[in-house]
C-alpha cells in the first residue's frame, strides 16, 4: 500500500540486540552504491525478534542493484534502542542514523510531518511552522550527510529520498564533492503560491540543489520546482535544467511504480484465489464489494469517501443488500494530533453509516484498521468489484496500480481521484474530485453498472500502461540520469570533470 504492502524475509540476528552486528556478511567499508532514507530498509517487532526486510515497493526496487554495487543504506533504525552499530541484513550494508526521541518529536513528527507533508499536500491541513522544529531538522539532516560522507566510496552515487532529507543533498555536496548525488521526492511537490509560505524555502531549494538529478513524481512538480528555483534563488533553470555555478542540475519526472510481476503472480496463486473466493462469499455473492485501502493519513480523504458512500445508501438507489464497502485503513504517525482527528473522525462516520444502514448480521462497512498481509491485500483486492481510491493529493499512489496489477481476468473497476500521480497513467479509470461527495457518489454508482465489456476495455489497457513501466524501470531510470550527470568535483590537485 503506498508501497506499504509487500512481502517480508527474516534473516537471523545477532545474540545482542542493542548493538546488532549480524553477521551474514562482511561488512564492506564503504558503498559504491549509497541510498540514504529516513528509514532503513529493515525493522523488527521487538529487541529480541530478528531483523525482517520491510514491505514496499522502493526497497524491493533497489535491493537487487544495492546488492550488486556493494550497497549501503543509511536510515533511522525506528528508534535508539533498535540500532546502533551498522549491521549486514540479507546482503545489505545497514548504517543507522541515531534520532534522539526529542529529535523525533521536532525533526519527524514536527518539520517533517506536521510542516512538510500538509503543505506539500495542498495545504489539506493546516501546515505548522515552528523555528523549534526546523533547527532539528537542519542537525539530523546534517547528521544524515555526515554518515553519508564517511560511508560513500570515492566516486559513488548516492540517491537520497523524500521529504524528510531535503538539505542532504548541499550537504553532503560541500562534505564530499567528488559524489554522483540524485534526490528523490515520493510526494507532490507543491505550486509556488503554498511553498512560498515555508519560512525556510531558501534553504529547502538550495539544499535540493545540491543533487545532480532532482526527481519528482510528475511533470508538474518538477515544474514547480524550476519556478521556484527562478523566483527565490540565484539560479537559472531552463527547460529541465539548472545551472547552479558549473554544475547542471536535473530536475524532472520518474513516476514510481510497483513490481508488476510480483502482483500478478501473487494473484495466480491458488490459495490467494480461494481466498477471493471466500471473502466473496463471506461478504454476499449477490452484493457490489467496494474496497478502500489506505495509510489512515487525512491526506487520503477517506472521510469523504465514506459521506459518499452514505450518500448511495441513502438515495434509495443502493441498500446493506446489494452494497458493501470494505475499508482498510493501516494505523500511521499516531503521535501527530492530525493522525488522531482523521482516525476519530473515520471511525464515527463508520459507526454512524453502520447505524443508519446496517440490518442485524449484516453491516454496510467493514473497517479494518490494520496493515494487511500481502497474500490477504492481494486477496481482497481480486475479491472487490470496485477499488475507491479517492486522496485530496498523492504524489503517486500506489494502491491503485497494484488493484489493476491483480486484475487478472479483466474485470472491475478504479475509481481514482484526479489529484493523484497515478491519474497521469492510469486515465482509463473513472476519475473524480475528491471534494465532490456528489460526484463521488455518481461516479460510484457509474462504476458499479459499468458493463463487463467496458471493465475489460478499461483494465486491459490500464494494465498494459502498468506492465510497460515497472519500478524497476523507475530504479534504473533514476540510476542512469545520476549515472549520466555531469558534475564538476573538487579533486585532489584542482577541479575535474566527470562524466559517464
Ligand atoms: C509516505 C512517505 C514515505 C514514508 C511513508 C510511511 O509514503 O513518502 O517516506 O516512509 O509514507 O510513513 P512513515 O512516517 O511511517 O515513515
Amino acid at each position: 500500500m503506498n508501497s506499504d504492502a509487500d512481502a517480508a524475509s527474516a534473516s537471523p540476528s545477532s545474540d545482542s540486540p542493542g548493538t546488532d552486528v549480524s553477521t551474514d556478511d562482511v561488512s564492506p567499508p564503504s558503498g559504491d552504491l549509497v541510498v540514504v532514507a529516513n528509514r532503513l530498509p529493515v525493522h523488527r517487532s521487538c529487541l529480541a525478534s530478528p531483523w525482517e526486510t520491510s514491505p514496499g515497493g522502493l526497497v524491493s526496487a533497489l535491493m537487487p542493484i544495492l546488492r550488486e554495487h556493494h550497497g549501503v543504506w543509511i536510515g533511522w533504525a525506528g528508534s535508539l534502542e533498535a540500532a546502533s552499530e551498522p549491521f549486514s541484513h540479507e546482503g545489505l550494508f545497514n548504517v543507522p542514523v541515531p534520532i534522539s526521541p526529542e529529535e523525533v518529536e521536532n525533526y519527524y513528527e514536527g518539520f517533517s510531518n506536521s510542516s512538510l507533508w500538509p503543505l506539500y499536500h495542498d495545504a489539506c491541513q493546516t501546515p505548522h511552522y515552528h523555528r523549534h522544529w526546523w533547527n532539528p531538522y537542519v542537525q539530523v539532516n546534517r547528521r544524515f550527510a555526515e554518515k553519508t560522507a564517511e560511508r560513500a566510496a570515492p566516486h559513488a552515487r548516492v540517491l537520497v529520498q523524500d521529504y524528510h532529507l531535503q538539505l542532504v543533498p548541499g550537504m553532503l555536496r560541500e562534505l564530499r564533492p567528488d559524489l554522483r548525488i540524485g534526490f528523490f521526492l515520493h510526494i507532490p511537490f507543491p505550486p509556488v503560491e503554498l511553498f512560498a509560505q515555508l519560512p525556510w524555502r531558501q534553504q529547502i531549494l538550495e539544499g535540493l540543489l545540491g543533487a545532480d538529478v532532482v526527481g519528482f513524481q510528475t511533470r508538474a512538480g518538477a515544474q514547480n520546482f524550476i519556478r521556484l528555483v527562478n523566483r527565490y534563488t540565484s539560479h537559472r533553470g531552463v527547460g529541465q535544467a539548472i545551472m547552479v555555478g558549473q554544475r547542471h542540475v536535473q530536475a524532472r519526472e520518474f513516476p514510481i511504480s510497483i513490481d508488476v510481476e510480483r502482483f500478478e503472480a501473487l494473484a495466480r496463486d491458488p490459495a490467494i484465489r480461494d481466498r477471493a473466493q471466500e471473502i466473496r462469499a463471506e461478504l454476499g455473492e449477490h452484493r457490489t464489494i467496494l474496497l478502500g485501502v489506505d495509510r489512515l493519513d487525512y491526506t487520503k480523504g477517506i472521510d469523504l469517501r465514506l459521506r459518499a458512500v452514505d450518500e448511495l445508501l441513502g438515495s434509495g438507489r443502493h441498500s446493506v443488500n446489494d452494497l458493501v464497502l470494505v475499508q482498510v485503513s493501516v494505523p500511521s504517525r499516531e503521535s501527530v494530533d492530525e493522525y488522531v482527528e482523521v482516525r476519530s473522525r473515520v471511525e464515527k462516520l463508520v459507526g454512524q453509516i453502520n447505524g443508519e444502514h446496517g440490518e442485524v448480521g449484516q453491516v454496510p462497512v467493514h473497517y479494518l484498521r490494520r496493515n494487511l498481509p500481502i497474500e490477504e491485500l492481494v486477496a481482497n483486492y481480486m475479491a472487490a468489484d470496485v477499488m475507491l481510491v479517492t486522496p485530496f493529493r498523492d504524489g503517486m499512489n500506489l494502491v491503485a496500480k497494484e488493484y489493476i496489477a491483480c486484475r487478472l481476468d479483466d474485470t472491475g473497476v478504479l475509481v481514482l481521484s484526479e489529484f493523484t500521480g497515478a491519474a497521469r497513467e492510469l486515465d482509463r479509470a473513472v476519475l473524480v474530485n475528491p471534494h465532490d461527495i456528489d460526484g463521488m457518489a455518481q461516479a460510484i454508482d457509474r462504476a458499479i453498472a459499468m458493463s463487463k465489456t467496458e471493465q475489460a476495455r478499461r483494465v486491459r489497457s490500464m494494465r498494459q500502461k502498468i506492465r510497460r513501466r515497472t519500478v524497476f524501470d523507475w530504479a534504473n531510470d533514476f540510476l542512469g540520469a545520476v549515472d549520466s550527470a555531469s558534475s564538476f568535483s573538487m579533486a585532489a590537485g584542482g577541479v575535474t570533470r566527470e562524466s559517464s
